[in-house]
């Protein structure tokens, strides 16, 4: 009796998966309905990071972004941070390989160099990735054990080869990096201007790293994102620190330089590390300009040529006040009326720069040949620097002057922009206009 009955449990058992088995491959779509069986179990990533800037559990200290990186011997991952400097501590690198933990990595924290006497830095975390793993994410821990290691942040690896693709075609030739938007700055015309005039010497995508900026901007960088010229990155900076307007501690105080300046334009350089030739990082008022060449493309063809191995190209900052206006009113046009902001065609004075003083000047790198950023330099590279002579490129910047005391006699006329302007005056008309902020369909 019992052994009937285990019997019949047994037939029903195998009818039963069989049905199971003949549902699942014959119709696919009930199957769906069907528990999935939980193997391979994914234990990570739970949690990703949404935002740019991830406060680390248990510390002072924040990461932004990480990213491969093989080019330092011993390492393959490097995560952008920004670290306290009183604090530091030893960390542990956690990774996510394709679902499944890694075991921990003790990992080595290198300071940027520069501070500035701010008590918080841009900080690179490195680790190697254990045999393995087919790392997708990584996160940092205090602990060598996987303490609560589910319900750590991830954040995604970036710069990932695909395998047989490691030489892929780089998508674009040159990215302007802006590191900060912050306060309610609304300067629309000139930012117009100069992303169209980017356009015209063949930029090909403009990141910006956005804490807040002005209602009018607003709506235009809305705009220009639409058409996939402009990549906005959030950087909420203000909402874990106080963060310096100026960039010396001793002068203004604040927990982080520029409004973590020099970690966004970091960030900047590894996100476009595998998809762009070269990398602009100079502010939105500035203007990489050729002055010998009609676009950005020949003259790196020409400057390339003469260094071989420059990965870093110096570009001296000249600045145009904006004081002092053309005297013939040529581009003041009145469809700009309503428009706040500068013109920068009507800045036609520049300032010869005091050479002992300062130090002017903006970089274009090679991004697979720097390791770390600062404004005016690198802090470590791979490659030669070359310093470009100014009759060959200069950097146009409308601003305030810098050299107050010169008299316009003293300034230097440079109508270089004017050359752009049957091309340049459409394409700002077209931008504004897109964004309604042109004449009678602007919201103002
Ligand atoms: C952070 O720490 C708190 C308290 O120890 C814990 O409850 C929380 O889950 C931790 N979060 C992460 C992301 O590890
Ligand atoms: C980059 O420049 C080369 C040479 O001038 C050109 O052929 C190519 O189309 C450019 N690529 C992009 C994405 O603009
Ligand atoms: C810039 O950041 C502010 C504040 O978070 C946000 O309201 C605004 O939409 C952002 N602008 C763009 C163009 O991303």
């Amino acid at each position: 009796m019992k052994k009937d009955f285990k019997k019949t449990f047994y037939l029903l058992f195998l009818l039963s998966s069989l049905l199971v088995i003949f549902i699942a491959n014959v119709t696919p779509e009930v199957y769906d309905y069907l528990p999935k069986l939980p193997w391979p179990l994914r234990v990570c990533p739970k949690y990703t990071a949404v935002r740019s800037i991830t406060p680390l559990n248990n510390t002072y200290h924040f990461m932004v972004s990480a990213y491969m990186d093989r080019r330092v011997k011993g390492f393959d991952v490097r995560i952008i941070s920004i670290f306290k400097r009183d604090s530091i501590q030893p960390l542990y690198c956690l990774f996510c390989c394709a679902g499944q933990l890694s075991d921990t990595v003790p990992a080595k924290i290198v300071q940027h160099s520069d501070n500035f006497g701010f008590p918080f830095v841009t900080t690179d975390v490195m680790c190697p990735i254990p045999g393995n793993c087919d790392a997708t994410h990584v996160t940092l821990q205090t602990q060598p054990v996987r303490t609560n290691a589910l319900n750590q942040i991830w954040l995604p690896i970036g710069n990932k080869k695909s395998k047989g693709h490691e030489e892929r075609k780089l998508q674009f030739n040159f990215t302007v990096c802006i590191s900060n938007l912050f306060g309610d700055y609304n300067n629309v015309l000139q930012f117009a201007q100069t992303l169209e005039m980017y356009k015209l010497l063949g930029v090909d995508r403009v990141v910006i790293y956005n804490t807040s900026c002005g209602p009018d901007l607003n709506r235009l960088l809305q705009s220009y994102t639409k058409t996939g010229f402009v990549e906005m990155v959030p950087w909420p900076i203000d909402l874990f620190m106080n963060p310096s307007r100026g960039w010396l501690f001793s002068r203004s105080g604040g927990d982080l330089h520029y409004f973590g300046q020099l970690t966004t334009l970091n960030e900047c350089v590894y996100r476009s590390m595998e998809r762009s030739r070269y990398v602009l990082l100079n502010d939105i008022d500035e203007i990489i300009m050729p002055y010998k060449h009609n676009n950005l493309m020949s003259l790196m063809n020409t400057v390339q040529q003469q260094s071989p191995k420059a990965g870093v190209f110096l570009i001296e900052n000249h600045i145009f006040p904006k004081k002092h206006f053309e005297p013939t009113g040529r581009f003041h046009l009145p469809q700009w009326s309503g428009v706040p902001g500068v013109n920068i065609l009507e800045h036609i004075y520049r300032e010869e720069p005091d050479r002992e003083k300062y130090h002017p000047h903006k970089m274009i790198v090679q991004p697979r040949l720097v390791e770390q950023v600062s404004v005016h330099e690198v802090l470590k590279t791979f490659g030669a620097i070359y310093t470009v002579s100014p009759d060959v490129c200069r950097i146009i910047h409308v601003r305030v002057p810098l050299r107050g005391q010169l008299k316009l006699e003293e300034l230097k006329e440079d109508k270089r922009l004017w050359d752009f302007h049957e091309e340049l005056i459409p394409n700002v008309d077209k931008a504004l206009r897109r964004a309604g902020l042109l004449g009678s369909e602007g919201g103002r």
